[in-house]
């Protein structure tokens, strides 16, 4: 994530935590058929590999992944602890240091609640990762949607996942990630039809195409990326996540990356277009949403500090006499300097921050 977008964000609840108040930041949850590359996109978002993903249903419990921003630890205190990323599950009283045991738990504890032939729960899983490389931000993998029932799975499965992923994304503060596969038709796409329901001006949706390298040779999706079959105003953004077969044989998160990069720029239709599509591009775009979302909270952050700062006065004009020490004119400057400190520091890191995408 954007180091930039990751120091205002931490500047401004430092600012808020200490007036005793709170920045409330989007969810973002993912919704596509099963198997569309949900997890996989996530994962490459985070940057981390930790999630199960594969062929057929794998994601079968909502996954609320809570990224908490922490200080690199400084090596020379000796209470510092050895390790800068870490997991850690809410029904587990354990520090997870090791990524690929963080996949095993979310397997088992899939596997503990909601069965081991393919059954849904509702039931979320939690998980925190602890990071220095990550932004305060809530993340959320979800089953994805399905018509036919298999395994233990009920014969209105389609209604109760619809639903599941209702509960998250019909939220105003939820941001959509709505992820399609590029070698289906889109027409044919639940997780559009999905999202629109609950953001029909497509304001809070992100269009994701995986799987571009699977199209049928001689087809490509340039129209759809360039917006010209369906109409969202943050656009597509295509993407070539890990094969099965890279998962198989455990080809490295930069790899992909990179190989990624190279598909797009060498790709005779994409070629002209390579610069608004990617994993890397994907996260620049979740930054701008991010960015415009604290812009929008603004005005109402400013109110909320208006309140906070009328409180302080009224606590100290209980003091009564002793609040003589500060007369009019000092607490006059102290409210001022830091409504301007915090306008400052707000302005000058929102400038600094801004990426202009379109
Ligand atoms: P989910 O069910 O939507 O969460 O999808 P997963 O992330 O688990 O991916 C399902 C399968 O599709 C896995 O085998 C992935 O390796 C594969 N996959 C996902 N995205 C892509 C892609 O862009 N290209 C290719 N070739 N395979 C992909
Ligand atoms: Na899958
Ligand atoms: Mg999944």
């Amino acid at each position: 994530m954007d180091a930039d977008l990751i120091k205002l964000v931490n500047k401004l609840q430092d600012t808020f935590a200490n007036l005793g108040g709170e920045l409330d930041m989007p969810q973002l949850a993912v919704v596509g058929s099963q198997s569309a590359g949900k997890s996989s996109v996530l994962e490459t978002i985070v940057g981390r590999d930790f999630l199960p993903r594969g062929q057929g249903i794998v994601t079968r419990r909502p996954l609320v992944l809570q990224l908490i921003h922490t200080p690199v630890p400084d090596p020379s205190s000796p209470n510092s602890t050895s390790y800068t990323e870490w997991g850690q599950f809410l029904h587990i009283d354990k520090r997870f240091t090791d990524f690929n045991e963080i996949r095993k738990e979310i397997e088992q504890e899939t596997y503990r609640v909601a069965g081991q032939n393919k059954g849904i729960s509702k039931l979320p899983i939690h998980l925190r990762i602890y990071s220095p490389n990550v932004l305060d931000l809530t993340l959320v993998d979800l089953p994805g949607l399905t018509k036919i029932p298999v395994g233990d799975q009920p014969s209105d499965i389609e209604r109760q996942i619809r639903s599941l992923v209702l509960d998250y994304i019909s939220k105003p503060n939820c941001v959509i990630l709505s992820v399609s596969a590029a070698n289906v038709d889109l027409a044919n796409s639940e997780s559009l039809k999905l999202s629109r329901s609950v953001d029909p001006q497509g304001r809070r949706t992100i269009g994701v195409l995986t799987k571009l390298d699977l199209m049928d040779a001689g087809t490509n999706a340039l129209d759809i990326l360039t917006g010209r079959v369906y109409p969202l105003k943050l656009g597509f953004i295509g993407v070539v996540n890990r094969s099965q077969q890279d998962i198989i044989s455990d080809k490295s998160l930069s790899d992909a990356l990179d190989a990624e990069v190279e598909f797009f720029r060498s790709h005779a239709a994409y070629r002209n277009i390579a610069h608004k599509n990617g994993t890397k591009y994907l996260a620049r775009t979740l930054n701008q949403v991010l960015m415009n979302h604290i812009r929008e909270k603004l005005p109402d952050m400013k109110a909320r500090l208006n309140t906070l700062m009328g409180q302080a006065q009224q606590e100290l004009n209980s003091f009564g006499d002793a609040a003589v020490m500060f007369n009019r004119e000092q607490q006059g400057a102290l409210i001022l300097r830091l409504m301007t400190q915090f306008a400052r520091d707000f302005v000058s890191s929102i400038e600094g921050t801004c990426v202009d995408i379109s």
